[in-house]
């Protein structure tokens, strides 16, 4: 009786750890999961495929839906955008490959807010096994238990997550905010001792957190690049 009591409380245990494990949201800074998925532009090997762009992976619901046909088609006007920052799209959800092809037809068609129809280049991944989504922590029980969370992930070239969001099945997301965040994220990978500001925007002034004794010195001299708001608040302007 005792022997059953103990491996029965073993497996519910490793059962425990291999759920906890399967829907671990990966924490920023970590190495991105990689995969091997069908989509709309073939066989996606990630990230060996992507060389040492920029990748952002967004995940969403379900094809055929209004805020996610919203939400492709406003990647697609913005993708020449991204390619010009060095940033690769992927959009990734659990539908079946053959739902994710005539979603995409049936988008290229579409006056999406009076404009001109636009081909979707980027691929959109089918995981219908949930076998990524599982990996990126994508599968939000709350919402769904088999559909993904609409969620962002922004991924270096050294193939580092640099930053993840997510949203509710109710609110579609801000590309001008993704391609803000993914300008902010290559501003201090260019220059890692800046950060930016609450609503920095390319060009704005950034934040020099730490500064080395000659950078305090030079602070409000006729040619310094430096500015003090406060003793914990230097601003270094834009060049
Ligand atoms: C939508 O994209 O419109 C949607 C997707 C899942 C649940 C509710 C709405």
């Amino acid at each position: 009786m005792r022997k059953y009591n103990l491996a029965f409380v073993l497996s519910v245990f490793v059962l425990g750890q291999l759920f906890a494990q399967a829907t671990e949201i990966p924490q920023i800074g970590s190495e991105a999961p990689s995969f091997t998925a069908m989509s709309t532009n073939g066989e996606v090997n990630f990230p060996s495929d992507y060389g040492k762009s920029w990748k952002i992976l967004f995940s969403h619901p379900k094809d055929f839906t209004p805020v996610c046909s919203s939400e492709i088609l406003e990647l697609a006007y913005a993708q020449e955008s991204f390619e010009e920052l060095g940033a690769q799209l992927l959009v990734l959800s659990t539908d079946i490959l053959e739902q994710h092809n005539s979603w995409k037809a049936s988008l290229e068609q579409l006056h999406y807010k009076g404009r001109e129809p636009v081909k979707i280049e980027f691929p959109l991944i089918s995981d219908n096994d949930l076998v990524v989504s599982k990996k990126y922590g994508m599968i939000h029980n709350s919402e769904s238990t088999k559909k993904n969370i609409r969620g962002v992930y922004i991924i270096d070239p050294h193939n580092e997550i640099r930053a993840i969001y997510f949203y509710p099945n109710e609110v579609g997301r801000n590309v001008d905010e993704v391609k803000r965040t993914l300008l902010a994220l290559q501003t201090t990978y260019a220059n890692n001792s800046v950060v930016t500001p609450a609503n920095w925007q390319q060009g704005d002034d950034v934040i020099v957190p730490v500064l080395s004794q000659s950078e305090k010195n030079s602070i409000g001299l006729p040619d310094s690049d430096l500015y003090k708001l406060t003793w914990y608040m230097v601003f270094k302007k834009d060049d």
